[in-house]
């Protein structure tokens, strides 16, 4: 059977000559980094850097590479006019003309690597308005800015999930060629739900609307709802989110009280956003209890946000139990 490879599909959706670059560019070091992974403790990549980040969380060896695999990879594109990831500080200015900025997370749910679970990493782009010198303030842009967001999922096979503004594809890496080729073109989230996902263990911790809410899930066919639902949690987002494109359900990572200060422990720029774009782009929703994540604007880089996605009635009724 003959597959669209990416290049192909890009080009053939009319998607700009520039942003072609970006997303080919992310394409590429996404195979290094998967045989990097693939390579685990024979390549001596597995264990901690010894370092924290900037979001104070220990960062292990795969993160850092990760980390500079990509940043030098998309500095060289001439598309690129600034760069945010979630391991470093600060922006990084790229070319003064380049049309794009781009935020990424390196190594989505990276305490995985060393139990050889599934990781990812999720990419945002946005267009560059703002002034010739790149700042933090040009990245501050909603959501619903994005020119493109997706993922790339390291699971037993890997998986490039893309959106460009015009539904959702998905890619398979073919790994004797090293190209991804389309295996999913228009995807859309199940209407009814039927799994839920979170960390359980943070129950005691959550506001009493999602407490009742889940509670209410809890109870299945003999409660409320009137019907059983399954759970699953890889821990994760970038799979747990896979999931949900791929089978529906609810996906949430909402405010607790273990650290009342941070908003939520999921980031708005490098993962609510870029996974909020694709989800929406699959007919579901994306929202805090107070709203859509796709419409906030910014006031810094490494921003926290309560995320609840998934499919968009399941998401109606759990932001409605935090609104009663
Ligand atoms: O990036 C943060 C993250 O690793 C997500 O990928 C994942 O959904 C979540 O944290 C897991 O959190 P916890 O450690 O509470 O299971
Ligand atoms: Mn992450």
């Amino acid at each position: 059977m003959s597959r669209t490879a990416l290049p192909e599909f890009l080009s053939n959706a009319a998607v700009p000559t520039e942003l072609q670059s970006v997303i080919l560019g992310l394409a590429d070091v996404s195979v290094t980094i998967s045989q990097a992974l693939a390579k685990g403790a024979l390549a001596g990549v597995l264990g901690a850097a010894g370092a924290e980040n900037v979001q104070g969380e220990d960062q292990k060896k795969l993160d850092v590479i990760a980390n500079d695999l990509i940043k030098d990879a998309l500095a060289a594109l001439p598309a690129v006019r600034g760069l945010a990831s979630e391991e470093e500080p600060d922006v990084l200015a790229c070319h003064t003309d380049g049309q794009y900025l781009v935020t990424f997370d390196p190594l989505d749910g990276s305490s995985n690597i060393d139990i050889n679970s599934m990781v990812g990493t999720i990419f945002s782009v946005l267009p560059h308005t703002g002034s010739a010198a790149v700042t933090e303030q040009d990245f501050l842009q909603p959501g619903r800015q994005q020119a493109a967001a997706g993922y790339i999922l390291y699971g037993p096979s890997v998986m490039l999930v893309l959106s460009t503004g015009n539904g959702v594809a998905m890619f398979t890496l073919d790994q004797d060629q090293n190209r991804y080729l389309l295996t999913e073109a228009d995807i859309n989230i199940p209407v009814e739900a039927k799994e839920f996902s979170i960390n359980m263990s943070n129950q005691r911790h959550w506001v009493a609307g999602m407490q009742h809410y889940i509670s209410d899930l809890l109870l299945g066919k003999e409660g409320p709802r009137g019907k059983d639902f399954n759970m699953r949690w890889v821990a994760a987002m970038v799979a747990d989110v896979h999931r949900i494109l791929c089978r529906g359900g609810l996906f949430t990572y909402p405010w607790d009280s273990r650290k009342p200060e941070q908003a939520g422990k999921l980031r708005l720029m490098y993962e609510a956003n870029p996974m909020g774009f694709l989800v929406e782009q699959a007919g579901g929703e994306v929202w805090t209890p107070e709203g859509k994540i796709l419409d906030i604007q910014p006031e810094h880089i490494h921003q926290r946000v309560p995320v609840i996605l998934g499919a968009a009635s399941e998401v109606k009724i759990c932001v409605d139990y935090h609104q009663r």
